[in-house]
C-alpha cells in the first residue's frame, strides 16, 4: 500500500518538475543573439563532445597545453590574457576574472580546489541551466583552463538541486572528457592533472553565495561564512579554493582561443566579451540573449520582441531580483554592462532581465520580491532574519489597504538597518529594491495607503 502511495507521489513530483525541465527551445535557441560565443550554433541535441570538438571546443585547452619550442601557454601567460580579457566575474558582482585568478597562491604546497558556483537560484536568472544542458563541455574546458593557470588539481561543479536532470547531463560530459583524456591525469599527455566531480544542492537560494556553497558542498548546512578570511586563503575543507560562476567559465575558452584582446575588442573597456541576459517579465519573447557587452538596452529589448502586446515600458529590474528597479526613461538610456548600468543607480549582477509593463503594481511586485528573501534569508544574523520579515510585513499591509501614512519611513528605516550590517549580501539584496521602489515609485505606495482598500490583485485592476 505505502510503495502505491509511494509511487503516486513520486509521478506527481515528476510530472510537475517536468514542467520546469529547461527545454531550450524557448529560451536560447532563437537565433536573435548578436556576436553569441556561448551559445552560438546550438540547437539542443548538439551538447556532446563530438559537437563541442566540431564547433572549435577543446582547441584551447589544447593551445595552453601544446609542448614544443614556441607553442602552449604557462600559467601566468594564461592569467595575464584573461585579465587582458576585461572578463568580469558572471555571477553577480562582475568581479575582474584575471584579478581574482591572480590571488590563488598557487606554490601553497597543499590541496588547492576549484569551485563552480551552478546555484542559479536569483529570480530572473535562468542562463546556467541552459549553458550546461546544451553546452556543458564549454563550462568544463573553462574549468580546465582555470585549474591549470592556477595550479588547481581538484574541482566541483555545485549544480543548484532544482534541475536535476541537468545535474546528471553534466556528468555524462565529465565522463565524455575523462575517456577522452581531456580530464584526470597527464591531460592531453601533458604533466598536468585534473579531476572534475559534479555535485548538486536542494534549492537553497543562499547556497549561491560562496561561502555558504562551500559549506554545503562539505556536507553541512548552507550558511555563509564569515568573510575575511575570503575562500582565495581559507575555502572549501579550508584551503585555498577559486569559485567562479557557470558563465564565466564558459566564457573562458573563446577567449584563450582568439586571445584576451580579442575578447575586449568584444565588448567595451572595462567590460569584455559577450553577456547572457535572461530576459523575462512583460516581453513578447522572453529568453537568454547573449549580446555584446555595451549593447544599448533598447536593442536588447528589441530583440526580445518589445514589451508585450504594444503596452508601454514602466522599469525594469536590470540585474536579477536583488538590482534596483530603474524606471524606463533611465533604462532606455544604458547601455547593456556593469559601468553603464551602475552608473544609472543600479547593477548588472547576474545579467536577468525583468521587464515590467505600465500594467504592473509597484506595491505588489515588491510584496513578492520581499517574500522571496525573507523565505531565503538563512537567519544566521537578526538583522537580515528580522528586517526582511518587517519589509515583507509592512508592504504586505500596505497592499492589503492597512497601509499607515508613516509606514514609508518605517521601510526605509528597516532597509537602513539590514544594509551592510549582516554577514553576507542577501541582506543588502533585501534592503536595496525596497529603497530603490520608493524612490522612484513612492506615489504609488502612498496613493495605496491614502485609498484604504485591500487590492486583492493591483496588477489585473490595472489592466482591466
Ligand atoms: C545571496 C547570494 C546568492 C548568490 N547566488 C549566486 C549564484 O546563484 N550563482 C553565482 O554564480 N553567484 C552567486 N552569488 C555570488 C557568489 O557569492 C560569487 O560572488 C560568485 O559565484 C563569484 O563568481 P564570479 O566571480 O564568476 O561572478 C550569490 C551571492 C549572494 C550574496
Ligand atoms: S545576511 Fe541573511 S542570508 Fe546572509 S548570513 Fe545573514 S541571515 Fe543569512
Amino acid at each position: 500500500m505505502s510503495v502505491s502511495v509511494n509511487s503516486a507521489v513520486n509521478a506527481e513530483a515528476k510530472n510537475v518538475l517536468s514542467q520546469f525541465a529547461a527545454t531550450g527551445v524557448q529560451s536560447s535557441f532563437h537565433g536573435r543573439h548578436i556576436s553569441p560565443q556561448i551559445l552560438a550554433d546550438l540547437n539542443g541535441g548538439n551538447w556532446r563532445l563530438k559537437d563541442y570538438e566540431a564547433r572549435g571546443g577543446y582547441q584551447a585547452l589544447r593551445k595552453i597545453l601544446a609542448q614544443g619550442e614556441g607553442v602552449g601557454m604557462t600559467p601566468d601567460q594564461v592569467i595575464a590574457d584573461v585579465k587582458l580579457s576585461g572578463l568580469r566575474g558572471r555571477g553577480g558582482a562582475g568581479f575582474p576574472t584575471g584579478l581574482k585568478w591572480s590571488f590563488m597562491p598557487r606554490q601553497f604546497p597543499g590541496q588547492k580546489y576549484l569551485v563552480c558556483n551552478s546555484d542559479e537560484g536569483e529570480p530572473g536568472t535562468c542562463k546556467d541551466r541552459d549553458i550546461m544542458q546544451f553546452n556543458p563541455h564549454s563550462v568544463i574546458e573553462g574549468m580546465a583552463i582555470a585549474a591549470y593557470a592556477m595550479g588547481i588539481t581538484v574541482g566541483y561543479n555545485y549544480i543548484h538541486g532544482e534541475i536535476f536532470a541537468t545535474y546528471q547531463r553534466f556528468e555524462e560530459a565529465i565522463e565524455e572528457a575523462r575517456a577522452a583524456g581531456l580530464l584526470g591525469e597527464k591531460i592531453l599527455g601533458s604533466n598536468f592533472d585534473f579531476q572534475l566531480h559534479a555535485s548538486h544542492g536542494f534549492g537553497a537560494y543562499i547556497c549561491g553565495e560562496e561561502t555558504a556553497l562551500l559549506e554545503s558542498l562539505e556536507g553541512k548546512k548552507g550558511q555563509p561564512r564569515f568573510k575575511p578570511p575570503f575562500p582565495a586563503s581559507f575555502g572549501l575543507y579550508g584551503k585555498p579554493t577559486t569559485i567562479n560562476n557557470t558563465e564565466t567559465f564558459a566564457a573562458v575558452p573563446w577567449l584563450i582561443r582568439n586571445g584576451g584582446q580579442a575578447y575586449l575588442e568584444c565588448g567595451k573597456p572595462n567590460n569584455g566579451g559577450t553577456k547572457i541576459y535572461s530576459v523575462s517579465g512583460d516581453v513578447e519573447f522572453p529568453g537568454n540573449y547573449e549580446v555584446p557587452m555595451g549593447t544599448p538596452f533598447a536593442t536588447l529589448l528589441e530583440l526580445a520582441g518589445g514589451v508585450r502586446k504594444g503596452r508601454t515600458l514602466k522599469a525594469v529590474i536590470p540585474g536579477g531580483s536583488s538590482s534596483p528597479v530603474l524606471p524606463a526613461a533611465v533604462m532606455m538610456e544604458c547601455t547593456m554592462d556593469y559601468d553603464s548600468i551602475a552608473k544609472a543607480g543600479s547593477m548588472l549582477g547576474s545579467g536577468a532581465v525583468i521587464v515590467m509593463d505600465d500594467s504592473r503594481c509597484m506595491v505588489e511586485s515588491l510584496k513578492r520580491l520581499s517574500y522571496f528573501y525573507m523565505h531565503e534569508s538563512c537567519g544566521q544574523c537578526t538583522p537580515c532574519r528580522e528586517g526582511t520579515g518587517w519589509l515583507w510585513r509592512v508592504v504586505e499591509r500596505i497592499h492589503n489597504g492597512l497601509g499607515r501614512s508613516s509606514d514609508m519611513d518605517l521601510l526605509n528605516s528597516v532597509a537602513d538597518n539590514i544594509q551592510g550590517r549582516t554577514i553576507c549580501a542577501l541582506g543588502d539584496a533585501a534592503a536595496m529594491p525596497v529603497r530603490a521602489m520608493i524612490k522612484h515609485f513612492r506615489h504609488e505606495f502612498e496613493a495605496m495607503i491614502g485609498q484604504k482598500t485591500p487590492q486583492a490583485n493591483a496588477s489585473a485592476a490595472v489592466q482591466a
